[in-house]
């Protein structure tokens, strides 16, 4: 069986294209490689087709984790199957999907599974430029991600 995970933000270009690589690389390291698929998606088009921001670029290569993707937009398709897990990466994420896609039963904001902070949104460095921040708390939600869901799917 395999284990969709979406992650969502704005644009997609900084912070969900962040996560889907930080994911992909603990997975990775768990030698669960097989057993998922990772993805990214935004909830705007604005950055359709484009490379992920440069200073999301900058930190992944900092942190040695590749990144080849592009921007892409949530698709009903992608909304459609109720396993897939869809992480946003703050509120406004989260209501923008139940207001275009409706309820979905597997939606989660990615810092409720964070485990050392209590900030609930991944700030949009799109605008506070702050990338080492966002990676830290993405990187926090990750990991906590990845354990639940081994935990939830029994990997
Ligand atoms: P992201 O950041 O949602 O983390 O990819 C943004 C990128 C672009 C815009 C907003 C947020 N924008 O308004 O173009």
């Amino acid at each position: 069986m395999t284990i969709n995970v979406l992650f969502v933000c704005l644009g997609n270009i900084c912070r969900s294209p962040m996560a889907e690589a930080v994911f992909q690389r603990l997975v990775d390291e768990a030698g669960l490689t097989d057993q998922f698929r990772i993805d990214s998606a935004g909830t705007g088009s604005w950055h359709v087709g484009e490379k992920a921001h440069r200073g999301t670029r900058q930190i992944l290569a900092e942190h040695g984790i590749p990144y080849n993707g592009r921007a892409r937009q949530v698709t009903r398709q992608d909304m459609a199957d109720p396993h897939t897990y869809i992480i946003t990466m703050d509120q406004s994420n989260s209501d923008d999907l139940r207001r275009e896609f409706g309820n979905h039963t597997n939606q989660y904001r990615l810092l409720d599974f964070a485990r050392e902070t209590a900030v609930t949104d991944v700030p949009d460095p799109y605008y506070t430029n702050n990338f080492e921040t966002v990676y830290q708390l993405i990187s926090d939600g990750c990991q906590g991600l990845l354990e639940t869901i081994r935990q939830r799917e029994g990997l």
